[in-house]
């Protein structure tokens, strides 16, 4: 076990899979996160997120980033959590996968979130990173649902889930940064799962579990 890990659990976590290695981002990962979000991850005007975040001007996003990630490790508790895990490919940092859960004792139920560097989009990372995230959360967190909503022009976030077997789950008028947005709602099961045929290596998983209460 790492030096972190040993005052915070979930730096102890790592998945792997063929070609992503994904793990809670640190604090000397910000600077690599952050020049990521730089190099573009979406058209420019064309925000898929709830708050257009990456479209803020180069000196506000590292502190938007950075605070963001402190924020979600400083509210962490097992009534409500999210690991926000970086994407490591081929040793650069190209996106990340966040997984995260309310009242997850009772609801058994995650959410998620992504994104890429625009370089590395369209070869089949996107499903790769979030079927691990549902490979984790169903095999080794015990979930039974996993959430995921995007805009219904996001062909590429509905194309992900589409190809691992979510299953429509309604529609949403959604305020994303002042904008009006038509969300779609979508809802994977381990029924449902398309499941890759690849195996997930998971590493430090007990700690962080404890950590979250599960
Ligand atoms: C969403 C995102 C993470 C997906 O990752 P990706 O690596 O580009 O997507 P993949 O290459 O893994 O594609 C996965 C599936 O979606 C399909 N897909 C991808 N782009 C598509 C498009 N424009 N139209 C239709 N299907 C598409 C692929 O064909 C693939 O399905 P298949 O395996 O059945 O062929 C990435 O595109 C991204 O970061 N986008 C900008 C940020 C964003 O939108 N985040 C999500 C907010 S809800």
């Amino acid at each position: 076990m790492t030096e972190p890990a040993r005052y915070w659990p979930p730096f102890g976590l790592t998945l792997t899979t063929p070609r992503l290695v994904l793990r809670p981002i640190r604090d000397e990962e910000i600077p690599a996160a952050v020049e990521a979000a730089l190099s573009g991850i979406h058209e420019p005007g064309r925000s898929p997120f709830s708050r257009p975040w990456a479209e803020a001007p180069e000196e506000e996003l590292g502190p938007n980033m950075a605070q963001w990630y402190w924020r979600c490790r400083g509210t962490m508790s097992p009534g409500e959590w999210t690991l926000l895990l970086g994407i490591w490919h081929e040793g650069r940092f190209v996106g990340c996968q966040d997984v995260g859960a309310r009242d997850f004792a009772t609801l058994k139920t995650v959410g998620t979130g992504s994104w890429l560097t625009r370089s590395v989009q369209g070869r089949g990372l996107g499903k790769e990173m979030r079927a691990a995230v549902a490979l984790y959360a169903f095999d080794w967190l015990g979930a039974e649902v996993a959430e995921s909503e995007a805009a219904l022009w996001n062909r590429q976030s509905l194309g992900v889930s589409r190809s691992l077997g979510y299953e429509l789950n309604g529609v949403t008028r959604v305020n994303w940064g002042g904008k009006v947005h038509e969300a779609r709602k979508v809802r994977l099961t381990p029924a449902s799962f398309k499941r890759p045929d690849w195996q997930l290596q998971v590493e430090g998983h007990e700690p962080t579990a404890k950590f979250l209460g599960i």
